[in-house]
């Protein structure tokens, strides 16, 4: 059966020095989480420091994005060779911010996907949709846009080494969630979007993460819903026991 991942996205904060202190803080906070998979994705810089803190524990390393080619002039950018070498296991992939700002899209996303898997890390595939395309009654085409293009030529077995994470973009940083309603319909849809490209017992398999002002008040909400496997938590990860505080309900419901 499929697992409660449960995965903080530091995004541009936390010098190496604090992403060091905060990744042992983390590493202490979830020393006796069983069931639960948890990981962290500091910035690129912090990677390696961060890799060596979490080395031996149950915390995963995760990466906040990669480059799709191996090598080459692409100033800035980075490898998925770069990050396996250092133990990344997870890297998210088409995040709303790379999307809205750095110009990613459904084709760069799958290009990035299949190098990850290519690796034998496993992608967090972003998806969701902004709120006006929400209010425009748009939700279930971008959804499918999206889905369809990230997975785009991969098999069942590719797909099952994925993790999606439903993002609302207008919850994203905004203190607002959705409902657990609300995310539990976005979630069901997704599922079936996946159901009818694999099977349902693929779809079955795979983790939906929710992201978006995911907090301790309101975690135990929202991954109690059928089809709601964890969440992608950028401002409550910032802090040990809020990350804590979301890990512990998704544990509880895991037993
Ligand atoms: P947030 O970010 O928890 O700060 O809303 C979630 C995300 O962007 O992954």
């Amino acid at each position: 059966m499929r697992k409660i991942v449960i995965a903080g996205n530091w995004k541009m904060n936390k010098t190496v020095a604090e992403s060091v202190k905060l990744a042992g803080e983390v590493v202490a906070a979830a020393r006796d989480i069983k069931h639960v998979v948890v990981a962290i994705a500091p910035t690129h810089l912090a990677l390696a420091k961060v890799a060596e803190v979490v080395k031996g524990s149950n915390v995963k390393l995760a990466a906040q994005d990669v480059h799709w080619e191996n090598q080459g002039a692409f100033t800035g950018k980075v490898s998925a060779d770069m990050l396996k070498e250092i133990g990344v296991e997870y890297v998210i992939i088409g995040h709303s911010e790379q999307r809205s700002y750095f110009g990613e899209t459904d084709e760069t996303v799958n290009k990035k996907v299949r190098k990850v898997l290519s690796l034998a890390m496993k992608p967090i595939v972003c998806i969701g949709e902004t709120l006006t395309e929400r209010k425009e009654g748009r939700l279930e085409s971008v959804l499918t846009t999206q889905v369809n293009g990230a997975y785009a030529g991969l098999s069942a077995d590719d797909a099952l080494s994925t993790v999606i994470a439903y993002e609302p973009v207008w919850a994203i940083g905004t203190g607002v969630t959705a409902s657990d309603d609300e995310a539990q319909e976005a979630h069901a849809f997704v599922r079936g979007l996946l159901a009818k490209l694999y099977g349902d017992s693929v779809a079955q398999s795979i983790s939906i993460q929710y992201g978006g002002s995911m907090k301790p008040e309101n975690a135990a909400g929202l991954l109690a819903q059928k089809d709601i496997d964890g969440g992608l938590i950028g401002g409550a990860a910032l802090k040990a026991d809020s990350f804590l505080g979301i890990i512990a309900p998704g544990e509880a419901l895991s037993k």
